[in-house]
């Protein structure tokens, strides 16, 4: 299994996949903006055929105020079924999380995740030590709350 950094060709693949595993689902356009923005956080895992298996999209956040420090978002991670508990998830956020750190300056990264979502959660709180910021009531279109998790990047 290889990890390299998106390619403009691997978004209806990245698609595919987010299609197949999460409910929030995004444009072309929007992954577009990812690659064409900020072309050193995103990942692919791709299989032997380089066939994709998993990625992460994540971004710069966009929203803090001027004076606010630089902080990196992931928009997305997700990895087709048959490839999970290999690791790969893991390698994807500490690859982008250290391009945020070094290449923007990132003093941390943050992320939304559903409560009931165990296998991210473990992944993110126990494996990586995201702490929980806030709960955001009914942050997703069905209702569900969000955990707004973050994890400091400084040295
Ligand atoms: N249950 C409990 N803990 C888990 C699970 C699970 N099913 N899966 C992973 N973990 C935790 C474990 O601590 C694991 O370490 P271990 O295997 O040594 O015990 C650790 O996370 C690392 O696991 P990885 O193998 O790196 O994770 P994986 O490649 O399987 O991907 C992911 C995890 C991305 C959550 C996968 O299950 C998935 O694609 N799920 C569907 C999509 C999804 O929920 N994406 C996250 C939405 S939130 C967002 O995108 C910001």
């Amino acid at each position: 299994m290889n990890i390299r950094p998106i390619r403009v060709d691997d978004l209806p693949g990245m698609q595919a996949c987010n299609l197949q595993n999460l409910p929030e689902n995004y444009t072309m356009r929007y992954y577009l903006y990812h690659a064409m923005t900020w072309p050193s956080l995103s990942y692919v895992a791709e299989d032997h055929k380089g066939r994709i298996v998993g990625y992460i999209l994540a971004k710069m956040d966009e929203d803090a105020a001027e004076d606010a420090e630089p902080h990196g978002h992931v928009t997305s991670i997700s990895i087709l079924r048959s490839y999970r508990r290999l690791g790969l998830a893991k390698k994807l956020m500490v690859q982008s999380q250290e391009a945020m750190a070094t290449i923007y300056r990132a003093s941390y990264v943050s992320l939304h995740v559903r409560k009931s979502n165990r296998a991210a959660l473990g992944l993110y709180r126990d494996t990586l030590g995201f702490t929980v910021e806030d709960i955001e009531k009914k942050y997703y279109a069905d209702g569900e709350d969000a955990y707004a998790m973050r994890l400091s990047l400084k040295p």
